[in-house]
């Protein structure tokens, strides 16, 4: 399925260019980006309260929608939902009726018949999220909760969010990609987030066959060698192999590939001292990143989980036109 990036825009935003849809980061103004993160920044401590709610979509309810296997991304949205005081309801696709020939669009009429007002669509094909945004009632919304390999744009934010975090900004940053950038929606919505956000230096790193071609046109820049790849840089985001896309062996082997490519704390020496590692999860130890690194002082891949909800609230209440206190 082909998304155009005016398309895009002008389905996620109303005319006012407020947010109506979450459906990719390609095309939003960095001031709603910052919106996003400066409410996140809000929302982060109702996590740390004893009664873990705020009341911004009581009456409002979420359906979360997802066609792939899912841990983080399905976990953080339905508790996302729940602190901000919606009704929320996962759709269990192997035991529903798709299963029965039912088509994704007889579905969706059917939950919206239950007045729903917000899905979230987790789906294999890359649009699926932009095909069901054009099919929902004007008053229903929808959130990209991963497509294909296009678009994961709640994990860039997400990323985002710990990244201004814990290093302050973007504008002084270096921060790497490393990994399988071709199959990874992650990596398409994280180069449209931190490119609009301000980052200094973007590179991609990886084997030829697991970068997309072309990709330096997105801005970046692209390194074969993961020494000089991740070299001098203050942040380094891993990538899972993602073997289920791929269509043919484009590796030697996992071993192999660690062998080359698998962050050690020996390689990170050519990083910054304070340089931090991120991983969108689910990792794969001894494959793209060693157990000493994503256990060890640097790594930060689960404050991004955590973080994760706080982002997930704030995209849902801006959808909604809620705002924190
Ligand atoms: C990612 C995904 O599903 O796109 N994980 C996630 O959402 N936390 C990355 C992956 O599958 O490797």
């Amino acid at each position: 399925m082909r998304v155009a990036t005016n398309v895009t825009q002008n389905l996620q935003l109303d005319p006012q260019g407020r947010l109506r849809h979450f459906l990719s980061i390609e095309g939003l103004p960095q001031a709603l980006l910052t919106e996003i993160l400066d409410n996140a920044e809000r929302f982060v401590g109702v996590g740390d309260r004893a009664v873990k709610k705020v009341p911004l979509l009581r009456g409002k309810t979420v359906i979360n929608l997802f066609f792939e296997p899912s841990t983080r991304t399905r976990t953080t949205f339905e508790l996302a939902a729940k602190r901000l005081s919606a009704d929320v309801m996962n759709m269990n696709i192997e035991m529903s009726s798709a299963r029965k020939g039912e088509s994704l669009r007889d579905t969706l009429r059917n939950l919206e018949a239950m007045h729903t007002d917000m899905f979230v669509v987790r789906h294999q094909d890359s649009g699926a999220s932009f095909f069901i945004a054009r099919q929902v009632a004007p008053e229903v919304s929808v959130i990209n909760g991963g497509d294909g390999r296009h678009a994961h744009p709640t994990q860039a934010m997400l990323d985002a969010f710990t990244i201004r975090r814990v290093k302050g900004g973007f504008e002084d940053l270096t921060v790497a990609i490393v990994g399988d950038v071709a199959h990874s929606r992650v990596a398409r919505s994280e180069i449209h987030a931190l490119k609009t956000l301000g980052v200094r230096e973007l590179r991609v790193v990886g084997p030829a066959t697991l970068l997309p071609a072309a990709i330096e046109s997105l801005g970046v820049s692209v390194h074969h060698v993961l020494e000089d790849g991740i070299s001098g840089c203050d942040v380094i985001i891993m990538l899972r192999l993602q073997q289920e896309r791929m269509e043919s062996a484009l590796l030697p082997s996992a071993h192999e590939y660690f062998r080359i490519y698998g962050v050690t704390e020996k390689r990170l020496r050519a990083a910054k001292r304070d340089a931090i590692v991120m991983h969108p999860g689910p990792i794969n130890r001894g494959v793209e990143i060693d157990s000493a690194v994503a256990d060890g002082p640097r790594s930060v891949i689960l404050q991004q989980v955590s973080y994760g909800i706080a982002v997930r609230m704030a995209v849902m209440a801006m959808i909604m036109g809620r705002q924190p206190e």
